[in-house]
């Protein structure tokens, strides 16, 4: 597992893109839960957001890719609406402990 960030980093009920690298990741913070994907829509393969760090919809409570609109759970990714409907964004593993948010990278 390897650092993200701190916990405090990621507002609550908020998201935050990542890039580890060649990794591009987002997170989406609820209290003290956080939940980590790829940022790849599974439609078209390319990142979710039209600016930085804004990964939800305007309720805040599903994920949004700002290209077609498919719309995801938060706790498993799965879409629920659009042209990937019935897929996945891909989870990564990851913890909270001590205040900061580690992640498992394969
Ligand atoms: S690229 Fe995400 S819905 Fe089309």
């Amino acid at each position: 597992m390897i650092e993200l960030c701190l916990l405090e980093h990621i507002p609550n009920h908020q998201s935050r893109g990542f890039k580890l690298g060649e990794d591009e990741l987002f997170a989406v913070r609820h209290n003290r839960t956080v939940y980590v994907y790829r940022n790849r829509c599974p439609h078209l393969g390319i990142p979710l957001e039209w600016v930085p760090d804004r990964f939800l919809d305007t309720d805040g409570e599903l994920i949004q890719c700002s290209t077609h609109g498919a719309l995801f759970t938060i706790h498993d990714g799965f879409c629920v609406s659009g042209p990937c409907s019935g897929q996945s964004l891909q989870a990564l593993e990851c913890s909270v402990e001590g205040g900061v948010v580690r992640v498992r990278i394969d």
